[in-house]
């Protein structure tokens, strides 16, 4: 008997059912394989008892078009740095990756199927090194993995930025005001970039391009330069300007490593309003509601085929390899070509420069 676990790790993101219910579909169509469930990611694994689930047919009925993920996920800690309270009440990690290997064995699990972005990544990368037979499916609204096009979830975001661009026009447009819409994104300007195209916003404020706040400033003008007007400006959470400083706060969740990005937004603002723009402005944070909800069609056929790909590379025992579209291909990568190097927008690309010809400004 063949026993895949499957896992969904980092922070949730529309399509992660649908690449569960794609593995379990087309598992069930070979003899000998049974596909596992870990609750939260690798915890599931290291918790006494184990919580692992059976995954079959039954339980990935009707959740192609679920949000979330049915098997639950974590952006903290993992098998190498798993939270553990000390003796004095604060906390520390541990590395429990050899004792999970060990679980592993004894569960009888012959590979694993990780869905995760970057992080996830690093740990299967790491795993692997280790001798477990692993593969990754790419899952990430940031669509910052290198090596594959896009990853599922993406797609989804953008939409639901660019829906609330749409609304955001309205009321800017009623009252004359300029709008600020901060998007998720993390390093990556991607959701930003897609949203002020497709949402046909004035300003673009991404990583990849600091920003002068004296040309934002003048794009404004411009704006509101027949009287009446009104200023759409999106704005990644990992935008800096000139001075290279990211806007957010250490976290202090246990476990929690990465840098909370947040509030550029109301700093873009301040930045404005320091620079003598007097018009009114308002700040909308889209926050999670950018990871909510059921995927789009595009991204449920991309998780399809990904869940598809991925249970095919684990039958052909091609472990170490993350799946990856590039058009019109689904391939294998392996792990250390996939984390060579962060998926960023480059100030040079088609994209920027077809934002740039419908006069979106970007603040160089
Ligand atoms: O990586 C996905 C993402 O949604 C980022 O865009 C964002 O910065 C981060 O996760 C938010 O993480 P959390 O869910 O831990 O607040």
């Amino acid at each position: 008997m063949n026993r895949i676990l499957v896992l969904t790790g980092g922070g949730d993101c529309p399509g992660l059912n649908a690449v569960i219910r794609a593995i379990v579909k087309r598992a069930s169509q070979e003899k000998d394989y049974e596909i596992v469930g870990s609750i939260e990611s690798f915890n599931g694994v290291l918790k006494d008892p184990a919580e692992v689930i059976i995954l079959d047919e039954q339980s990935v009925a009707g959740i192609l078009v679920k949000g979330g993920t049915i098997i639950g996920t974590t952006n903290k800690g993992g098998p190498f740095a798993y939270p553990v309270r000390n003796n004095d009440g604060t906390w520390g990690t541990l590395d429990r990756s050899d004792e999970m290997i060990r679980r592993l064995q004894y569960m009888g699990i012959t590979g694993v199927i990780n869905i995760g972005g970057d992080g996830s990544l690093r740990i299967s990368k790491a795993l692997a090194d280790k001798g477990l037979n692993i593969i990754n499916v790419p899952k990430t609204i940031d669509n910052d993995l290198s090596s594959t096009d896009y990853t599922f979830g993406f797609q989804t975001a953008v939409q639901i930025a660019t829906e609330a661009v749409d609304k955001l026009v309205t009321t800017a447009a009623s009252h004359n005001r300029i709008f600020i819409l901060e998007v998720m994104g993390r390093d990556a300007g991607w959701i930003a970039l897609n949203s002020a195209i497709a949402g046909g916003a004035d300003v673009c404020v991404i990583p990849e391009i600091p920003y002068d706040i004296e040309n934002i400033k003048q794009k404004i003008e411009t704006r509101y330069s027949k009287g009446r007007g009104f200023c759409i400006i999106v704005v990644a959470e990992g935008a800096k300007n000139k001075d290279g400083k990211r806007i957010g706060a250490v976290s202090n969740e246990v476990g929690y490593e990465n840098f909370m990005l947040g509030g550029i937004g109301w700093s873009l603002k301040q930045e404005l309003i320091t620079a003598g723009v007097e018009h009114d402005i308002r700040v909308t944070l889209l926050g999670h509601l950018q990871r909510g909800g059921t995927p789009i069609a595009y991204d449920r056929v991309l998780a399809c085929e990904f869940g598809v790909a991925a249970f095919e590379l684990a039958l052909v025992g091609k472990w170490g390899n993350m799946v990856a579209y590039r058009h019109p291909d689904v391939i294998a990568v392996p792990f250390e070509e996939a984390l060579r190097e962060p998926h960023l927008v480059s100030p040079d690309s088609r994209l920027v420069r077809t934002a740039k010809g419908l006069g979106i400004e970007f603040g160089d």
